[in-house]
Order: structure tokens, then C-alpha cells, then sequence
């Protein structure tokens, strides 16, 4: 068969529960031994399996083990899509604008023996998005998980969602976002950043923020209902709605952070708010959302799901899931624990210590996903500072 073929620079790997030709990585490494996935002729990155596993759970969980048609427009050699149809219920289209990557996809489709559920396309992304619409087609699930920013693929995927459907973006330039490049994250955002001591977390709320405002303009809703920060990208699941209220509605939660990087306050304002603030107070940054970065029933399903369907424990997705569990009530943006001593002048004591300290007095603590030198709390600064020299007196 075709699709078994392999050549002599091309290696079968496999990846959950799929198998997948790709170029051989040991000869597409840079000049300094490391694999780059950019340097292969087509893009596969293992460093994205955790993403790819646990996109397969969300779908099983948000489809609650039912059929969905799925579009994954940017698809690389096309694992992501084909987990969706090996280890959920998707059937639906593979697309990539690279002929190589086009070529790879159809092979893989037959390698896996989906082909009755799974159509390789070579399309522009948003062409492809703007034509299925235009056929009367609405997609359950939209996969844009494309080089750097999603952006250009919000406003097509926007008019292509179905109602009650989930939009998953991946977005990997994390700088401009994170505000090391002030001037990107306004150009692609539209956001004013500033480089604050919760700066992935500031860079997770603009991109939400952004995608949001996006899509109200085609009067869809669109709520996170989990959403992330990984090393070296972010991802986000929206649930869509359709009607103009629901969009005014998510719109609600759109708003700014006045921030005060010497006293290290922080405080979300809503736009209609904004003319009340003095100056003095900050630097005022956004917009953005302001609102749940997660839907905690949802992550509660997903721990379901993980127990019913998974008996091993699967790339650290459960401890990950619980993490964001902790942190989802805690709408503050999180604080960085050696900032706050660094602003004190003290020594650091454990950071156990302090959350601990912090929960006795009432408040709501606990680490974060964000940043390992974090702490999610509802508390204040002014709170902080008093435990703080509390327990190093
Ligand atoms: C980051 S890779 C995709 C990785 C893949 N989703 C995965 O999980 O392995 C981005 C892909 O988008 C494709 N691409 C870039 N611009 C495109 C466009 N406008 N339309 C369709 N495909 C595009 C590239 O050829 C590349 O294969």
C-alpha cells in the first residue's frame, strides 16, 4: 500500500495511539545536534504530544463520546487530526497549504486506515474555513495550530463554527505576548502589554482577549472554558455560541490591569470604568479578558473522562489538570514569590510556608502552572506584605 511505503530518510514513529511516517529526524538536525522541527521538510514536533493527548481528551470530553466533524486547517503531517479520529469520534478534513505536508497527510490517512473518515486537503487555511461555510457546512471542531499567531485564522474560523461548538488555538509567539515585544503584541493584538511580574499569565489574557473581540464582530460568543500556558506556547479551547447577545455578553469581560510595578498592585478595570482611574495608580495594560480562564465543571469532566477511559496515567495530563483545577477560581493574576521578597528586601522562606499562611488567614492559595516561582492567590498585596513580614520577623 502507498501509504506504507517509507523511504530510506524517512522513519515510522508513533504517537498515542497512531502511527505516522515522517522524515527521520536524526537527519534534519542543526548544525549544533539538536532536532528542529522547522529544519525537517515537514513540521512534526514531539515536544507537542502533551497538546496533541490532551486536545484528544477535551474533544472525548466535550463531545461527551460522540461523533463530531472536525477541520484542523494547519495540520503539519496531520497526528493531531488523526488522534481525533483514532482516540475520539472525529471524522472530518486534514488540511495543509505545503504539498509536502499534503503528501505526508494522505499517507498517514492510509497508514492509520481512516481513509473512510478523514479527507487530506490542500487548501489556503482560511479559504478552506470561508468554503465549507459558504456550502452550508457548519464544523463542530475548529484546529488552528499554526506557526506563531493565530490571529490571521480567527475571523474564518469565527464565521465557520457551529453553535455549541469548540474552537482550540494554539499560539507559540510567546514574546510578543509575554510583552518582550511590546510593539508585535500591539500590532497582531491590538493590546497594550507591560512587562509585569505575571507576564505569561498577561500574555494568555490578551490572546484571549484578542480572539474574543474577533469574533464578536461575526456575533459569535466565544468562552474559555480551559485554557493554558506550556513552555513554549499557549492554548486555548473556546465553547461558541452564536447570537449577538452572546457576544455582548463574553464582551463583558473584556477590560484592562492597571498595574504598579513598585509596589507590584494589580487590579482588572472594565472599559466603562477606565476614565475613573488616576495615573498615579499604574500602568494600565490591555485590553484583554479579564474573566475565568477556565470553566471548572468542564475540568471536573475531564477528570472524569481521564478516570473512565484512561487506566495509566497519560503524560502528566491528570496532575496538570488538577493544577488548573486549584488555580481556577482565583481570577487575580498570580504574584511572583521572589518579587515580592526582592521588593521587601527579606529572605525567601519556603513558599509552602506562605501559601499555607495565606489559606489560614482565609484566603485562597496555590501554586501555578505559570510559573514555578508563583502563587495564585485572591489575596492583595497589601495582604502579602503583612504575612510576608509576618512569618520573617
Ligand atoms: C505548526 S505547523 C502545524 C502542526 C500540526 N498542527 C501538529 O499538531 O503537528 C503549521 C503548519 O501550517 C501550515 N500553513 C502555514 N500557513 C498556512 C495557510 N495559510 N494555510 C494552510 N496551511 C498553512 C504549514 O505548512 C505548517 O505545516
Amino acid at each position: 500500500m502507498e501509504g506504507c511505503k517509507i523511504h530510506e530518510w524517512e522513519t515510522i514513529i508513533y504517537e498515542g495511539k497512531v502511527k505516522l511516517t515522517i522524515p527521520n529526524p536524526e537527519l534534519f538536525k542543526r548544525p549544533d545536534g539538536i532536532y528542529e522541527p522547522a529544519w525537517a521538510p515537514v513540521f512534526y514536533n514531539p515536544r507537542m504530544t502533551f497538546s496533541r493527548t490532551l486536545g484528544v481528551v477535551v474533544a472525548n470530553t466535550y463531545f461527551n463520546n460522540k461523533e463530531f466533524f472536525f477541520v484542523e486547517p494547519l495540520a503539519g503531517i496531520g497526528v493531531r487530526s488523526i488522534r481525533y479520529v483514532v482516540e475520539a469520534y472525529g471524522t472530518g478534513i486534514i488540511n495543509d497549504i505545503d504539498p509536502i505536508a499534503y503528501n505526508y497527510i494522505i499517507r498517514n490517512i492510509k497508514l492509520n486506515n481512516i481513509s473512510e473518515a478523514a479527507t487530506a486537503s490542500n487548501s489556503e487555511a482560511n479559504s478552506l474555513l470561508n468554503s465549507i461555510r459558504s456550502e452550508g457546512i457548519v464544523i463542530d471542531l475548529i484546529d488552528i495550530d499554526p506557526y506563531g499567531t493565530p490571529i490571521p485564522f480567527i475571523d474564518s474560523s469565527s464565521y465557520a463554527i457551529a453553535k455549541g461548538g469548540l474552537l482550540a488555538v494554539t499560539a507559540t509567539d510567546t514574546g510578543p505576548l509575554n510583552c518582550s515585544h511590546p510593539q508585535v503584541c500591539y500590532r497582531r493584538y491590538n493590546s497594550l502589554c507591560y512587562k509585569t511580574d505575571f507576564s505569561k499569565e498577561m500574555g494568555l489574557r490578551i490572546l484571549i482577549g484578542s480572539i474574543i473581540r474577533c469574533a464578536a464582530s461575526h456575533d459569535v460568543g466565544l468562552e474559555p472554558i480551559i485554557s493554558y500556558y506550556h513552555g513554549y506556547y499557549y492554548r486555548v479551547y473556546f465553547r461558541a455560541t452564536r447570537s449577538a447577545k452572546s457576544a455582548d455578553k463574553v464582551l463583558r469581560n473584556i477590560g484592562y490591569i492597571i498595574y504598579n510595578p513598585n509596589t507590584l498592585k494589580r487590579e482588572y478595570i472594565k472599559i466603562e470604568d477606565i476614565k475613573e482611574v488616576p495615573v498615579e495608580e499604574g500602568v494600565l495594560c490591555g485590553p484583554l479578558w479579564i474573566g475565568p480562564l477556565c470553566d471548572i465543571n468542564f475540568l471536573l469532566k475531564i477528570n472524569k473522562t481521564l478516570a473512565k477511559r484512561y487506566s495509566v496515567y497519560i503524560e502528566d495530563i491528570e496532575p496538570f489538570i488538577n493544577m488548573l483545577i486549584n488555580e481556577c477560581g482565583i481570577n487575580k493574576p498570580y504574584y511572583r514569590y521572589d518579587k515580592l521578597f526582592g521588593m521587601l528586601k527579606k529572605n525567601i522562606p519556603p513558599k509552602r510556608l506562605f501559601i499555607n499562611e495565606l489559606q489560614k488567614q482565609g484566603f485562597r492559595a496555590c501554586e501555578t502552572h505559570f510559573d514555578p516561582r508563583g502563587i495564585k492567590t485572591d489575596a492583595g498585596i497589601e495582604d502579602l506584605i503583612n504575612i510576608a513580614n509576618s512569618i520573617t520577623r
